[in-house]
C-alpha cells in the first residue's frame, strides 16, 4: 500500500522582522516577529506527502520537477526526524496503527512562484512540508506546536501554519520549547486588507538570509538595539493597531521596521545589500501617495531580496495598485513584473 497526503501552506510576509539568531542549530531567533499571511491564491506551496513499504530505503524530496539532496540539508532532515518521532509515539501506544514511521517517505512540492527571490518561499515549503507529513502521520499535534518543527527548516516557517495576523514569539528558554508561532487575529479580523507584490527580480538572492542574519549578528552595531528596545516596543504596537484595524498606525510601523531591518544589513560588515534602485523607487513612489493623499494610505516592506510588497485597504485599491502598476510598470530599464496581487488574509 501506499499512504499519501497533499497539502498547501501560504506565504507570510513579515512586518516586524526576523533577522538573527541566538542559536543557529535550534533555529531560535534574537527577536519577536509578526506576519500577514497571504492569499493561496496567488502564492503557495503545495505538497504531497506519502511512504510506502515498497519504497526504495532513502526518504526523497523533489522541489519544482529537481530531485534534492535531502540527506545534506539538516533542516529537512531536522523536521522529517522531529514528525517520525511523533507518529512512533502514536504507533507505540496503539499497535493496530499501520506502522508509517518505519517506511521511506516521498515528498514532492511545488511553489507557484520563484523559489530563493526573496518571496518567502522557504517559509511557505516547509511549513507545507510539516503539514503534509503530520497529516500523512495523522498527528494530532496543533498548528502551534507544529510550528516548533517548521521553525527547525527555516524561522519564517513556523508563522506559514496559521492564516491571518501571526507573532512568532522569540520564547526565554535555551531548548527553544517556547519559540512557537501564534495567531494574533484571524484573517477575517480585518478582510480590507490587501497586498501587492512587486517582483522586482526574479533571480536567486546573493546573500541567503541565513547567512546575512549571521553577519549583521556578529558586526552590526546598530543591532543590538534593534533587538532590545526597538523591535519589542514595535510588537506592542503593531498588535495594538492590528487589534484596532489602525492602518496608518500599522503603515508607519511596518515601513520603519523594513528600513531599520535594511540598516542593520548596510550596517554590518561587509556591508549587505538587499534593496535596489527600483526598490528605493517603489519606496519613494509609496511616500509620495501618502503625501499626495494626505493620509497613510500605503506601507512597502522588503525582505532580504529587492522585491516590494505594498500592503494597503481594498477601499484604496485604485489609489495604491492602480498608481503603482501605472508609474512604475511605465519607468524604462527597471521593473520588469510581474505584479502578485494576492488578498492578504483570505486563504
Ligand atoms: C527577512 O526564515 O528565511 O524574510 O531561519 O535561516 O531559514 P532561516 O531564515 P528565513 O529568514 C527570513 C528573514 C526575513 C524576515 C522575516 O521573514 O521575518
Amino acid at each position: 500500500p501506499v499512504f499519501r497526503a497533499t497539502t498547501t501552506a501560504p506565504v507570510n510576509i513579515a512586518v516586524i522582522k526576523y533577522w538573527g539568531k541566538r542559536d543557529t542549530t535550534l533555529n531560535l531567533p534574537t527577536n519577536s516577529s509578526l506576519s500577514v499571511t497571504l492569499s493561496q491564491k496567488s502564492l503557495r506551496t503545495l505538497t504531497t506527502a506519502s511512504c510506502s513499504p515498497s519504497y526504495p530505503t532513502e526518504d526523497t524530496l523533489n522541489l519544482n520537477g529537481r530531485p534534492q539532496e535531502i540527506q545534506s540539508s539538516k533542516r529537512t532532515l531536522a523536521c522529517i526526524s522531529s514528525l517520525r518521532t511523533l507518529r512512533k509515539s502514536l504507533e507505540d501506544a496503539d499497535s493496530s496503527l499501520p506502522k508509517l514511521s518505519s517506511y521511506p517517505l516521498r515528498i514532492v512540492s511545488e511553489n507557484n512562484f520563484p523559489t530563493a527571490a526573496g518571496l518567502a518561499s522557504s517559509a511557505a515549503g516547509f511549513a507545507a512540508l510539516v503539514r503534509a507529513v503530520a497529516d500523512l502521520y495523522q498527528l494530532p499535534q496543533s498548528p502551534r506546536e507544529l510550528s516548533r518543527i517548521a521553525r527547525q527548516g527555516s524561522g519564517s516557517a513556523c508563522r506559514s501554519l496559521m492564516g491571518g495576523y501571526v507573532a512568532w514569539r522569540t520564547g526565554e528558554l535555551a531548548d527553544g520549547t517556547d519559540s512557537l508561532a501564534e495567531e494574533v487575529a484571524p484573517a477575517s479580523h480585518w478582510p480590507e486588507m490587501r497586498a501587492i507584490v512587486l517582483v522586482v527580480s526574479a533571480e536567486k538572492k546573493d546573500v541567503s538570509s541565513t547567512e546575512g542574519m549571521q553577519t549583521t549578528v556578529a558586526t552590526s552595531e546598530l543591532f543590538a538595539q534593534r533587538v532590545s528596545s526597538v523591535v519589542p516596543e514595535r510588537m506592542t504596537a503593531i498588535e495594538e493597531a492590528i487589534r484596532d484595524k489602525d492602518f496608518p498606525k500599522f503603515a508607519e510601523i511596518t515601513m520603519r521596521d523594513s528600513n531599520t531591518f535594511h540598516a542593520t544589513c548596510l550596517d554590518s560588515w561587509p556591508p549587505i545589500f538587499y534593496m535596489n534602485d527600483v526598490s528605493r523607487a517603489a519606496v519613494r513612489l509609496v511616500h509620495d501617495i501618502n503625501n499626495a493623499v494626505g493620509r497613510t494610505v500605503a506601507a512597502y516592506t522588503y525582505d532580504a531580496g529587492p522585491n516590494s510588497v505594498i500592503y494597503y485597504e481594498e477601499k484604496d485599491t485604485e489609489l495604491v495598485a492602480g498608481t503603482i502598476k501605472s508609474i512604475l510598470g511605465a519607468t524604462a530599464g527597471g521593473w520588469d513584473g510581474p505584479f502578485y496581487e494576492p488578498l492578504a488574509n483570505v486563504t
